[in-house]
């Protein structure tokens, strides 16, 4: 039968496990992954967000419980979100040397100075608007948002953070915080940038959990459509133009097709954030016992990897390098 029919014979290759090891073409390790956590003012808090299990709130006296863990398992970073005391229209919280992602940022380089510290540098966790950026006439106004987003970036690398994340997607950012990382002296602070970030519904459990979401309209004239691919490129070929060091495509699974076009085009590291609605839908699947938890993630994990990411910022990064070692 076969001898008389020409065709080609795939199976071959994935007869046993450990052939399929052998031809295996893109591997999740340890090093792929970034961890975001929130820390928030206050002592002694340590809080778990409603649609996120198992992510927490920490307040910074217990923040070490949660470094330790991950400098435990050698995931190499962590990305740092904060709630401040009090938001206000300039949100001064977002730049204060005292600030709550100032002071995390000083504590982890003091406790565990070989984890790669990053800051998103953004306003809508510390505005009273819940804008990314300063108001003006009710609208976001993006020259006047610039000298803040540096003034917050600079703060967070005089803290001693290793990368910069700006995440609010004025234009010019990253131009604006080049400049002024520079001019403070820390020429060799990257910038990790939020390059293509569009306006997601699957952000919703992050802004319970960093208590950002926005008072008045949306974040759509300043985040992207999500229908939108080639002003993708043109958004990443601005970043890369300006000066960025790694490029972030968000959110991840159901934008893998602009993480591959951005992996195509650009040579610059590539990140996807696999963001909160993706890891509460996994999560709220997994409690129902519909889905095999451990299995979604690692084929989710995977497959991001697969569509061009050399790293994956995401709440799942603490399990899945348990379960890459095989532990429970
Ligand atoms: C700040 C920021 C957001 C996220 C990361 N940085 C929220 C937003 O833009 O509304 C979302 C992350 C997630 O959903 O996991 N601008």
């Amino acid at each position: 039968m076969s001898n008389s029919l020409n065709f080609d014979r795939h199976r071959r290759l994935r007869r046993t496990a450990v052939l399929r090891d052998m031809v295996r073409e893109t591997k999740l390790e340890v090093n792929d992954f970034i961890y975001p956590i929130f820390v928030v003012a206050g002592e002694n808090i340590k809080e778990e967000i409603p649609s996120m299990p198992n992510v927490f709130q920490y307040s910074l006296n217990r923040l070490d419980e949660e470094l330790q863990e991950v400098s435990r398992l050698g995931i190499p970073a962590i990305m740092f979100f904060g709630i401040p005391a009090k938001k206000d229209a300039l949100g001064s919280g977002a730049y204060a040397s005292d600030g709550i992602v100032q002071e995390a940022i000083r504590q982890t380089k003091k406790n565990y100075p070989d984890l790669i510290v990053i800051a998103d540098t953004c306003m809508c966790e510390y505005t009273d608007h819940g804008h990314c950026g300063i108001i003006h006439d009710g609208v976001v106004d993006n020259d006047e948002s610039l000298g803040y987003l540096v003034k917050t970036a600079v703060s967070q690398a005089e803290a001693g953070a290793d990368i910069i994340a700006p995440s609010n997607m004025m234009d010019g950012f990253v131009a604006a915080i080049r400049k002024g990382l520079d001019e403070a002296g820390f020429i060799d602070i990257p910038i990790m940038s939020y390059a293509v970030k569009y306006a997601s519904a699957f952000y919703g459990p992050f802004r319970d959990a960093a208590d950002s979401s926005p008072q008045f309209g949306d974040r759509k004239s300043y985040q992207m459509d999500p229908a939108n691919r080639r002003e993708a490129l043109l958004e990443a070929e601005s970043d890369v133009r300006e000066g960025a060091d790694f490029l972030i495509v968000k959110p991840g699974l159901p934008y893998l097709d602009v993480l591959r076009e951005v992996r195509d085009r650009f040579n610059l590291p590539l990140v996807s954030y696999n963001v909160s609605g993706e890891y509460a839908m996994v999560k709220a699947a997994a409690q129902k016992g519909w889905i095999d938890e451990k299995k979604i993630v690692l084929e989710a994990l995977t497959s991001m990897k697969r569509a061009g990411a050399d790293m994956i910022i995401t709440y799942h990064a603490k399990d899945a390098v348990n379960w890459l070692r095989g532990e429970e």
